[in-house]
């Protein structure tokens, strides 16, 4: 049986587990997907096993997707540019780092048919998502990106990859069409210090988070009369993405697949 798992730190609410399992079954392949709770100096053991065939494939999350990095030959283009790795698989004699989280992304948006060409994106937070976000608003064709942070370094370093986007200082609100939730505010129902409630009701809000299903950032959006969206298509794309390098079959998304992470 092949063994597949998502390191972490904490792990414990990753639903990654739920859900290729569940495609495990259903495309009838003998694998099994667990988490596994990591201290970053266990890392290098962990890719040691995917090196030693004893484990086939490994997602990676916060805080370890750029700190697993310097443990791996190789990166995709895209693991490259935005520093952010989530994915690793052996091909050949090397283990590579995959994002699918900017195809996961991308993927979401265009699922709701949403066009960011021409419009202005507005994106909270500079942790590890964040980049990932930046890349495939830039790939979809959005040229106006803003970015703020409550640490404004964390976003100068954001800048120095992506040069072109813009750094609004923490509590300012630039104009904009779409505005994305990249922070971790809003899993323990917390509420943002910015306020959107005097903006009207003509924009798109956008929460990386999906559990809980509506944020309060979403919530009042929605009051507004707003158009919002959760992460949690962004969350199925890339899993996706991931059994799709693994296993090289794409499993069907359809409303079983969805349902099962509610
Ligand atoms: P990591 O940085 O380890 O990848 P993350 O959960 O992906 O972690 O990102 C945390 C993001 O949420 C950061 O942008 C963080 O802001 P700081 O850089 O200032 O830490 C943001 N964040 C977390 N708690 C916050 C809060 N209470 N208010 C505003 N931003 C917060």
């Amino acid at each position: 049986m092949k063994k597949f798992c998502v390191i972490g730190n904490p792990i414990d609410h990753s639903l990654s587990p739920k859900l290729h399992n569940f495609w495990f079954k259903r495309n009838k392949i003998n694998a099994i997907y667990e988490k596994k709770l990591l201290k970053k100096d266990e890392i290098p053991e962990l890719v040691g096993s995917l090196r030693k065939a004893e484990i086939s494939g490994v997602n990676v999350t916060v805080p370890f997707k750029n700190t697993v990095i310097p443990f791996l030959d190789d990166l995709s283009l895209e693991a490259k540019k935005t520093n952010s790795v989530n994915t690793l698989c052996k091909e050949g004699d090397k283990i590579i780092g995959h994002n699918t989280d900017i195809a996961g992304f991308e993927l979401a948006i265009r699922y709701i048919n949403y066009d960011v060409k021409r419009k202005k994106a507005f994106i909270i937070g500079a942790g590890g998502v964040s980049p990932s976000i930046i890349f495939a608003l830039k790939n979809m064709g959005c040229e106006d990106i803003s970015l703020t942070n409550r640490t404004l370094e964390n976003a100068e370093k954001i800048k120095e990859i992506f040069k072109e986007i813009k750094i609004e200082r923490w509590g300012n609100i630039p104009e904009f069409d779409i505005v994305i939730n990249a922070t971790s505010v809003g899993l323990k129902n917390e509420n943002f210090i910015l306020d959107f409630k005097k903006l009207g009701n003509n924009r798109f809000f956008y929460d990386v988070i999906y559990n809980p299903n509506e944020t309060n950032f979403l919530k009042n959006a929605k009051q507004s009369g707003n158009k919002i969206e959760n992460g949690r298509m962004m969350f199925i794309y890339q899993a996706h993405q991931s059994f799709a390098l693994w296993n090289k079959v794409l499993p069907k998304i359809d409303e079983e697949t969805i349902e099962i992470l509610k």
